[in-house]
């Protein structure tokens, strides 16, 4: 029954993506793997208790013995699940491997298990609570987590606490709970103590009295919400305990405006809304979590207060890097267009010449490669077939091989010599959205990275590195766009044919741009470059064609200036995506797309936003079904 509770409910978390899963239950407290065949489904269990979780690797590969939980010991003493990155891991394995701790994996996770059995195996008494042993290890780490332990020396309990990853626990009982509120126990609060242990007891008698309360702790309430509708939302750094069956949560020290207590909410959602949260797919949500994924591209990379960039897998390479002759870039699809969004930076910072190739063509054409080339593959998947084989192609011809990877444990993550992996989690939805824009963001941060001892790029940098930093928030403002480009979808649907024009860092958004609304909407759409317009696709502008132009501040500015004169001249009416306070444009023009203004590298990641939103919103009126 307990494995077939948590195999449920991790079935219900497949939709967020997953690459491998782990169960840990109250079995001679062994840590189940899913090699492990010897299992004897039919014994008794005084207590019902168990831990599961599925992967999304971002530290190590896919494999069982980086799967969760993580152990403490081969005696599985502490066990932990874990979602988010701890960023200081390193540091903390260094230290307790000086202390004699064997790690076994190559996870973060694996510290946190040696953690909590490092501070119980240093307990100045033997009745320390397993709350406080968490909450000791929570005050060491640092990062995003979301985490559940169970113990060998605490059998039946089960502590679950968060920081910047969601944690809910789902409180399921046949009777009427009598209070709809969980009182918070602050450690270091002695004021008024006595007036909160009488809140606390009479609301935790309920749970004493009452034997059959069940908590299921969870990432989110999909895989919860079968069994029961009340859920209690965990804020960060509360530490919560089920023990004997109650449940009590914890914080070190009040803090103004804490509120003392955490309400038993009841959820009305159904499970595909809980899933897709108010989405209505999840190439939806995935646009709408690029403020958050674009974050997480350049976690623990980009140091925005020495202007720094970090990237570990690169670090061993880099001089080689550095001493190349070419960078090749090679991709498919949206992929493809990253490279083709990156390349002017790339030469700007690099100095170097920049080829950026579709896989397929590179291979028919049997491109020369060198040995002081270096060869990008970039790729969502890791998995796409033709840039795999250019991946073979230029490794037996020499050339060192890097990888742009979101996929930990891909066949391009581990056949390229070294590489970046996205880290913007998984994308479940078909066409591509969130990946484009990590891809992006990593390949700026390759470029700031080549020039950083270079003293003539020097302001170059900082100023990318400080439009970095204000991207997430861009990102949002275009986002809330949203309504009026739907409204933009409304007037365009019926069209045959969609013109995305714009040219410089543009390009590569008016060619993913064309792709989305191709893939997606089944409209034929066609991104051109605006310096091209007159050497043939003028031809096909005139009033009735649909026409969208990318027109930015920066030094392409008068040339696409020019090329909306030539439209309007064809009675074209361009719908202009333009900086939010170029006032001229906006006079001039009959409709228009405002973004806010960027540092002009990082423009294209606001310019294609827009575009992303329109193809979806396409699609939706145009009655294809964007399930995925
Ligand atoms: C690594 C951890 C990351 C952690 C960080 C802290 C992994 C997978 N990543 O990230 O979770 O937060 O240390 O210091 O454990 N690689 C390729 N090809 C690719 C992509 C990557 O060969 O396409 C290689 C890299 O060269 C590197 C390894 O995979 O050796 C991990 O890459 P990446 O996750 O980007 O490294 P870090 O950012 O250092
Ligand atoms: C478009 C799309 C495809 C992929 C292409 C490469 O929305 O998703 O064009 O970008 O198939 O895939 P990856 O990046 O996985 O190599």
């Amino acid at each position: 029954e307990i494995l077939e509770i948590l195999l449920k409910g991790l079935r219900r978390l497949e939709y967020r993506g997953y690459d491998s899963a782990g169960e840990g239950i109250e079995f001679l407290s062994c840590v189940l793997w899913y090699q492990q065949q010897d299992i004897d489904l039919d014994v008794d269990f005084d207590v019902h208790l168990g831990i599961a979780h599925t992967r999304w690797a971002t530290h190590g590969v896919p494999s069982p013995v980086n799967s969760h939980p993580q152990r403490s010991d081969k005696n599985n003493e502490f066990i932990v699940i874990h979602n988010g990155i701890v960023t200081n891991y390193k540091d903390l394995r260094k230290f307790l491997e000086s202390k004699g701790y064997d790690y076994e994996s190559e996870t973060d996770t694996e510290s946190i298990a040696k953690l909590v059995k490092y501070m119980y195996d240093n307990r100045e008494s033997d009745d320390i609570s397993f709350a406080t042993l968490v909450e000791r290890v929570t005050q060491q780490l640092e990062g995003a987590f979301a985490l559940v332990f169970k113990s060998v020396h605490y059998p039946g309990e089960a502590v679950g606490t968060r920081r910047g990853s969601p944690l809910l626990i789902g409180v399921r009982s046949d009777h009427k709970l009598s209070s709809d509120h969980i009182p918070v126990l602050y450690r270091s609060c002695k004021w008024k103590i006595s007036n909160f242990l009488k809140v606390i007891i009479s609301n935790l008698s309920l749970y004493v009295d009452e034997k059959a309360v069940e908590y299921y702790f969870a990432s989110d309430a999909s895989a919860v919400i079968e069994h029961t509708n009340q859920v209690i939302f965990l804020e960060d750094d509360d530490v919560a305990a089920v023990t004997e069956g109650r449940l009590s949560i914890h914080r070190i020290k009040r803090t103004a405006g804490d509120y003392p207590a955490r309400a038993i909410q009841t959820l009305q959602m159904e499970l595909q809304q809980i899933m897709k949260g108010n989405y209505s797919s999840f190439m939806q949500k995935e646009i709408f979590e690029q403020p958050e994924s674009v974050v997480n591209t350049m976690r623990g990379r980009v140091n925005f207060d020495n202007n720094t960039v970090t990237l570990g897998g690169l670090k061993d390479h880099i001089k080689e890097i550095q001493r190349c002759r070419r960078l090749i870039l090679i991709a498919c699809g949206t992929s493809y267009h990253a490279g083709v969004a990156t390349r002017q930076v790339l030469e700007e910072l690099t100095e170097l010449p920049v080829m950026v190739e579709l896989a397929s063509d590179f291979l028919d054409r049997n491109t020369p490669v060198f040995r002081d080339d270096v060869c990008f593959f970039i790729s969502q998947s890791g998995e796409t077939a033709d840039s795999l084989m250019a991946l073979r192609y230029c490794k037996e011809r020499g050339a060192l091989t890097v990888g742009i990877t979101n996929t930990v444990g891909s066949s391009i993550s581990r056949e390229t010599d070294c590489g970046v992996h996205i880290n913007a989690g998984p994308e479940v939805g078909v066409a591509s959205t969130k990946a484009y824009t990590s891809q992006f963001v990593a390949l700026i941060m390759f470029a700031l990275l080549m020039c950083d001892d270079r003293i003539s790029m020097q302001p170059r940098r900082r100023e990318i590195i400080q439009g970095l930093r204000v991207l997430p928030d861009l990102i949002k403002e275009v986002l809330s766009l949203d309504d009026e480009i739907q409204k933009l979808a409304t007037e365009l649907y019926q069209q045959k044919s969609v013109l995305i024009m714009g040219r410089g860092y543009h390009y590569a958004t008016c060619l993913e741009g064309a792709l989305k609304i191709k893939e997606i909407t089944y409209m034929h759409s066609e991104g051109i470059l605006a310096g091209e317009l007159k050497h043939g696709p003028l031809a096909l502008v005139d009033k009735l064609m649909p026409v969208i132009m990318i027109i930015m501040r920066d030094h392409t500015y008068i040339k696409c200036q020019n090329a909306l004169q030539q439209v309007v001249a064809r009675q074209g009416r361009p719908i202009v995506i333009c900086d939010k306070d170029d006032y001229e444009t906006i006079r001039n023009s009959s409709r228009t797309i405002k973004v806010p203004h960027c540092v002009d590298c990082l423009q294209g990641i606001l310019s294609v936003i827009p575009l992303q939103l329109l193809s979806f919103h396409l699609a939706v009126l145009r009655g294809y079904d964007v399930s995925t």
